[in-house]
């Protein structure tokens, strides 16, 4: 099969895939690009939904390996935005028209199932806008409670497909445990996301592949993939960081694997490659996250160092991603970008 047959199939195998990621020739490369580029533009059109996030606590109770949020780096300053900030945090996206919120957050759980549910039926009550839940693993009857209270969609990255390098790099967590919050998740209705980190330690571009399918199998409604960046007082502290092309290589390789789906262009890639955010979005990606946390907690929110953007004010920092984008020549969407699997049926 030569390769053009290759990234029409419509059922790539593992094999398949992980000589898509072994690509080294810089056409092939491009035409993989190229066919993702392709895809994107049948499954998901032309529109870059734009998803402002707000980082409200950085508390985490977790020890991944890998993030400068994990409860024991000490090293790091500490914050929780209250209700009211938050909620007016959501306005402030709301009048740059954008029409879908994340609230991310460590695993905090002094935002309570009844915390959280006010913040969300608040934020509902006033604006007609999407709201994605980014809260880490919670209990069974809070996401329960949260959707009832309006929440639309739960994003929560499996990490690593490898239950072998799940345990180790989350502190002895289960893979187990976090596929089956994700399905629980599906079950209650929520448009659910999840991915994948690459260039881990002693990850392989099989098992890259794996998480590829591991989404595929899952049926998401969003893929986010980016690249490992070490963060100082972690015991990764010291590795290197992701390979931006293999990132690009993987997302556009999940872009044909998966079809109508959200990716996002991260901004991890943005922050280890100059135009990352653009290679993406000319690569099958079709999301931007743009950070709206405000000042004083805007920067402290340190999962990973070098975030770009992250010194500026929201506002400026949002309106050069809007000339970005439209320097690309795609438009801005105005409604809330829901999952293309709902909007297609
Ligand atoms: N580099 C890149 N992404 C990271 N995350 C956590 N630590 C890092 C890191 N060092 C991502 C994980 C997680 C989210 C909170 O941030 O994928 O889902
Ligand atoms: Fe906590 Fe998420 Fe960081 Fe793990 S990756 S330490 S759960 S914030």
């Amino acid at each position: 099969m030569n390769l053009d047959e290759l990234l029409h199939n419509e059922n790539l195998s593992r094999d398949e895939i992980v000589y898509l990621l072994n690509l080294e020739r810089r056409e092939e490369i491009s035409q993989l690009f190229q066919r993702a580029d392709e895809v994107r533009k049948k499954f998901c059109g032309d529109e870059i939904h734009l998803r402002g996030v707000i980082e409200f606590s950085n508390y985490c109770s977790c020890n991944c390996l890998y993030c400068g949020l994990r409860e024991d780096n000490f090293s790091i300053e500490r914050f929780r935005m209250t209700a009211d900030e938050i909620i007016g945090t959501a306005k402030l996206i709301y009048s740059h028209g954008i029409r879908t919120i994340v609230l991310q957050s460590g695993e905090d759980t002094i935002y309570d199932t009844d915390l959280i549910s006010f913040i969300i039926y608040s934020i509902k009550k006033e604006f007609d806008i999407a709201i994605t839940l980014s809260l880490g693993q919670r209990g069974f009857q809070e996401y329960q409670s949260w959707k009832y209270a309006g929440a639309d969609r739960y994003l929560l990255k499996h990490e690593t497909a490898n239950e072998k390098l799940y345990e180790k790099y989350r502190d002895n967590l289960k893979l187990a445990d976090r596929l089956n919050h994700l399905r629980y998740l599906k079950k209650l209705g929520y448009q659910v996301g999840s991915g994948n980190m690459i260039g881990m330690p002693l990850q392989t571009v099989e098992d890259i592949a794996d998480d590829i399918l591991f989404c595929k199998e899952l049926d998401v409604d969003m893929a986010a993939i980016c690249p490992f960046i070490p963060a100082p007082f972690t015991p990764y502290q010291n590795r290197k960081h992701g390979d931006a092309l293999l990132t690009l290589k993987s997302m556009a390789a999940a872009r044909i694997v998966l079809k109508d789906v959200h990716i996002p262009a991260t901004t991890a890639l943005d922050s280890i490659e100059e135009d990352g955010r653009e290679q993406g979005l000319k690569g099958g990606a079709n999301v931007i996250m743009p950070n709206f946390t405000p000042m004083p907690y805007r920067g402290k929110y340190t999962i990973y160092p070098g975030k770009r953007g992250i010194h500026d004010e929201p506002k400026a920092a949002f309106a050069s991603l809007q000339k970005r984008v439209e320097a690309l020549g795609r438009k801005i969407s105005v409604s809330k970008g829901d999952s293309p699997k709902l909007t297609s049926e």
